[in-house]
């Protein structure tokens, strides 16, 4: 991914260090499309807006740092991978991304399921009214407290991770006198071109039960003779930020393989398949994601040509997209505080922010653009590295990016495709407190998830 450049002119350096960055663009008043929300331009002023607002307007009303989401670019992307899969297969967002009340309402208006994996998150769907039918609850370590809550709630099934959960669940089932929905989550042994700690399906690893050694096979034996459960089908996830396709598709094939497996042995045929999330966004715009509706035929065209071949019927499929649906619908705004130009380097340009609002940078080396979004400039590029305000050297949100080299203090930069895991994964590392997650639509703002405060912090700090 190491690409290099020499641009002319920049600031502060005769030459560039090296580093993970294009050429600078030539305006770097542009916005490329692929990486930011769906409403945002730039006025005739040269200000950002998004959703109709400016990105003034929104800081002055807010506050920075902030999490600014476009709902209708939300909607859209939801309801985009809802018709592309159509009525015979489901698609699941997973709230692991992000997760708020309002989030699940629009989800729930758009027709589409939810996957949690926490008690936390269980809570959340319900409180805002998502049917239980439609939600997945996952997880490789469920208490016995949310699976208890999970069942009486009559969420739509349980992905089982583990032979220890079969058991667990089929008997919490049962003293519920209730008969549970399940899946089997399996680890097809797929290496995902991905980040080491976001890929799921090579077989050293926590989640899922192996194909490998006939384990998988085991584990439907052993559900399949357990009256609290009614096993509905199989589940893969093979990890995160894919581009690639031919992943999923070893992993359908592997999975069909175990349906034909439980059909030869049991005479049942499992009414479900569920490949997971996964799927790629563009964070720079050097990143090709695909579209829906491509993602779609490729998976139901293989399922489909797998169980033709098998001679099974096509299961239903059902997917878990978190971030291809959140990730690109929201950017981070920031007011930029001290810059620090270190000659013969970078210029460090520091936020109100930081690692605390987005861990993503330092926990996965993940690469991220950035845009002064306050005003317009025409000075020359300068490489910058958008650090935070944390007592951490880590505390990178963009590693490395060109910003105009008039920069100054009080400007408005905004990071764009921040909706997925930033807001989820935030943390108050040095009292740092969370930023809100401000919806636009139609020329209007409001906070759906508030700002923290010093009394949140203290009112946990209970002496
Ligand atoms: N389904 C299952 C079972 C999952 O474990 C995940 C993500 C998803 C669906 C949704 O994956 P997505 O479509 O959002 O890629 N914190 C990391 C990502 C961890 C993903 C965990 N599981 C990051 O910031 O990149």
């Amino acid at each position: 991914m190491s690409r290099s450049a020499h641009p002319a002119g920049p600031r502060h350096a005769d030459v560039l260090p090296e580093g993970h960055y294009s050429a600078p663009a030539a305006d770097l008043n542009e916005l490329d499309p692929k990486v930011w929300a769906q409403t945002v331009s730039r006025d005739a002023d040269g200000v950002v807006t998004v959703g109709g607002i400016d990105v003034k307007t929104l800081a002055e009303q807010h506050g920075t740092p902030a999490y600014v989401l476009d709902e209708a670019d939300f909607r859209e992307r939801a309801r985009a991978w809802r018709t592309a899969f159509g009525q015979d297969a489901d698609v699941f967002y997973a709230g692991k991304a992000f997760l708020s009340r309002a989030v699940v309402r629009w989800l729930d208006e758009e027709g589409l399921n939810l996957d949690v994996c926490s008690g936390g998150e269980l809570a959340t769907a319900l409180s805002a009214g998502m049917p239980a039918d439609r939600i997945a609850f996952h997880g490789n370590n469920k208490s016995v407290g949310e699976i208890t809550r999970a069942i009486e709630a009559g969420v739509g099934r349980i992905v089982l991770d583990s032979f220890q959960e079969i058991v667990r669940v089929a008997h919490i089932a049962q003293s519920l006198g209730k008969r549970q929905r399940v899946q089997i989550r399996i680890t097809v042994g797929v290496e995902a071109h991905t980040h080491e700690f976001i890929a799921t399906a090579h077989e050293d690893q926590k989640f899922g039960i192996p194909l490998a050694g006939g384990q998988a096979a085991e584990a439907v034996r052993r559900a399949l003779q357990l009256d609290g459960l009614e096993v509905i089908g199989i589940h893969s996830h093979i990890g995160s930020q894919i581009f690639d396709m031919s992943g999923f598709e070893v992993a359908a094939h592997r999975v069909v393989g175990l349906l034909k497996a439980v059909r030869d042995e049991h005479g049942v045929e499992l009414p479900e398949i569920d490949l997971g999330g996964g799927l790629g966004i563009a964070y720079t715009s050097d990143d090709d994601p695909r579209e829906p509706h491509e993602i779609a035929k490729a998976l139901t065209e293989i399922v489909t040509r797998e169980c033709e071949s098998a001679k099974l019927r096509t299961p239903r499929i059902s997917v878990e997209p978190g971030r291809a649906i959140v990730g690109p619908t929201a950017f981070t705004l920031y007011e930029v505080g001290t810059i620090k130009p270190l000659d013969g380097l970078r210029t460090y340009v520091s936020v109100d922010g930081g690692m605390s609002d987005n861990i993503r940078t330092a926990l996965y080396d993940a690469e991220y653009s950035v845009a002064l979004v306050s005003r317009r400039s025409d000075a020359e590029p300068m490489l910058a590295r958008v650090v935070g305000k944390h007592c951490e050297s880590g505390d990178i949100v963009v590693k490395d990016a060109f910003l105009p080299g008039d920069l100054a203090p009080g400007d408005l930069i905004a990071v764009p495709a921040t909706g997925a895991y930033c807001r989820s994964m935030a943390s108050n590392y040095n009292h740092v407190l969370r930023p809100p997650v401000v919806a636009v639509k139609d020329g209007e703002s409001r906070v759906i998830v508030r700002r923290e405060t010093e009394d949140d912090l203290l009112r946990l700090d209970v002496g």
